[in-house]
């Protein structure tokens, strides 16, 4: 199967959008990601819509709980039968290690990746929840403690990731979204990168929204940033 390395973000509030922009895109193309508002909005009974359409599905849900709740939740997350899911880096060793044994002991275990810092946190907010390193401290840290706790890698930001691939080798998964064409609107986004550079610095993977969501012509915008990226690791 091809491994596409596009990851549309569905940002929609509620199936029957998230289902007409998938219809319009291509499994062949990308996978989908699929967040905290439209599955408190649709339940899995969307995940399965879309999986039964040929997409693999990023859950993004985030979770961050003690270590047992977050291994339920993961566990209960993997019997969707999603392609991957994610948990907050800051639960700690704990809870990283128990998220990973239940999403190892699944029948079909998704990939398990761990978002480091958010990036809207400034260095500001950072500090005033008490930790005190710099930001590439901070990321470079918990990226190094998702790893030692065997998850498949990280969600980071394209200014991360050439650190962050130095530092974790060639199999470590890394996410990465504030992802903009050349040309592009920026949106709410602040330091972004092209796609095709983001891929260059060491990305595995690049989440887009709005840049295809929000296009006249989604599948163009699609195979256009495909087109771009052709023949990139
Ligand atoms: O529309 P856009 O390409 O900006 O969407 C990016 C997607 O990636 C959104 O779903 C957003 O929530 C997500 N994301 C992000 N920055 C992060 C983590 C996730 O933009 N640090």
């Amino acid at each position: 199967m091809s491994d596409p390395k596009i990851i549309v973000a569905l940002d929609f509030p509620g199936a029957v959008p998230a289902l007409a922009l998938a219809h319009r895109l291509s499994p062949e193309l990308c996978r989908l990601k699929v967040g905290k508002e439209l599955f408190t909005a649709t339940g899995p009974a969307l995940l399965e819509q879309l999986m039964k359409s040929g997409f693999e599905i990023f859950l993004d849900l985030k979770f961050h709980d003690i270590p047992n709740t977050t291994a339920q939740a993961c566990k209960a997350a993997a019997s969707l039968g999603v392609w991957m899911i994610n948990v907050h880096a800051l639960g700690g060793r704990k809870m990283l290690e128990a998220a990973q044994i239940a999403v190892s002991n699944s029948s079909k275990p998704p990939k398990l990746i761990a978002v480091t810092l958010l990036t809207s946190m400034s260095r500001d907010d950072v500090r005033e929840i008490g930790i005190d390193t710099t930001t590439e401290e901070t990321v470079s840290r918990l990226a190094q403690l998702a790893q030692e706790s065997g998850l498949d890698g990280v969600v980071c930001s394209a200014m991360e990731t050439e650190l962050l691939r130095a530092q974790c080798g060639n199999k470590f998964c890394l996410v990465t979204p504030g992802i903009r064409p050349a040309l592009a609107s920026l949106d709410d986004q602040s330091r972004v990168m092209t796609p095709e550079a983001a891929l260059k610095a060491g990305s595995s993977y690049l989440v887009i929204g709005r840049p295809i969501t929000k296009a006249a012509d989604p599948l163009r915008a699609l195979l256009e940033i495909n087109s771009q990226i052709r023949g990139l690791p």
